[in-house]
């Protein structure tokens, strides 16, 4: 085969991946988790070409910029490595949510492009070996390639830090209402972030808790017990937030609309609504509900001015091959 489709949906981390121990491998500084994205996907294909003297890349039908492209062919010279071929590949990739709706791309484009580019081979590797390639296109795109709730390892090696699925999508039907605050294109994209990340005095402290709330927040999601999710969540998220507020030179992510959100969150969970709230590199705010919440929050997500709008996803399968 020389040519093939895959489709992946992104993923919004519960425990966050901010900073790494190796930036070329993507060796991530501590162990996070997250939930795939059922509503969103990217859907790319990759074909093969003998004679093709450059790799091409179109996004949404458009030829890419020059930086999306690079970063495109060199995960494809990872994978050529790793297969053992030097032919250079057309790649043409779709998402299905627009680039303003609060939902990052990089980790759905990375899994489906690495699962579309070993099936164009003809290639059959494990899932765990697909995570791994697709953790060094985009750190977060390790957690898009298996199915439903994902758990990603920190660890010294390339082949040891993973991803794995731990619960399918059906395990517990969360909701993640995202309120979009604004529809603008961050200005820092997270792997300039990744690279500060040390530079914040509290990063230390950051990680040296991460495993501990990995452990609280997985054993959360096994047993379904919303209660202690919402505190760690939030916990986890304000924790990366304020390293990189703190990083030199800082980051600030978040919009006046955000903290609105922000503070009136924790006011609906007293009222009785099972509602938490997670921000990735962004100003959007992340609402994750039950799903006997979810239009509750919704409409009262929507009745904010701040609020440009609002969108639903439930938990996603992994990254799969289409044609
Ligand atoms: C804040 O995976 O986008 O969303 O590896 O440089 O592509 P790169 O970074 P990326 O970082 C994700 C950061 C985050 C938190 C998370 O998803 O865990």
């Amino acid at each position: 085969m020389q040519k093939a489709t895959a489709r992946a949906h992104p993923n919004i981390a519960f425990i966050k991946y901010w900073g790494n121990c190796d930036d070329d491998l993507r060796l991530p500084s501590n162990p996070s988790l997250s939930m795939n994205l059922a509503g969103a996907h990217t859907e790319t294909t990759v074909e093969w070409i003998d004679g093709l003297t450059a790799d091409d890349l179109e996004i949404n039908g458009q030829p890419a910029t020059e930086d999306a492209s690079q970063r495109v062919s060199a995960h494809l010279d990872r994978i050529r490595k790793r297969l053992g071929i030097d032919v250079h590949a057309h790649v043409a990739s779709e998402n299905n949510f627009p680039m303003g709706a609060g939902i990052a791309s990089s980790a759905a484009a990375f899994a489906a492009l690495t699962v579309a580019a070993v099936a164009a081979a003809g290639e059959t590797l494990t899932e765990r070996e697909l995570t791994t390639i697709a953790r060094m296109g985009s750190g977060s795109a390790s957690r898009s390639v298996p199915t439903g709730f994902v758990e990603w390892f920190a660890a010294d090696t390339h082949e040891e830090s993973y991803a794995q699925s731990f619960a399918g999508p059906d395990h517990w039907n969360l909701c993640d209402v995202i309120a979009v605050i604004s529809r603008e294109h961050k200005k820092t994209v997270s792997q300039a972030g990744h690279r500060t990340a040390m530079t914040s005095d509290l990063q230390p402290a950051r990680v040296a808790g991460a495993q501990a709330r990995f452990d609280i927040c997985r054993q959360a999601l096994v047993e379904r017990d919303f209660a202690t999710l919402a505190t760690v969540v939030e916990e986890d998220s304000n924790l990366m937030h304020a390293v990189m507020m703190t990083s030199r030179p800082p980051l600030f992510y978040w919009l006046p609309g955000s903290l609105t959100v922000m503070q009136l969150v924790p006011e609906w969970r007293q009222q009785g609504l099972n509602v938490c709230y997670t921000l990735d590199a962004g100003p959007n705010v992340h609402c994750i509900c039950t799903a006997d919440a979810a239009d509750e929050v919704r409409s009262r997500l929507q009745a904010l001015s701040e609020v440009v709008d609002v969108r639903m996803t439930t938990p996603g399968g992994p990254a799969e091959v289409t044609r």
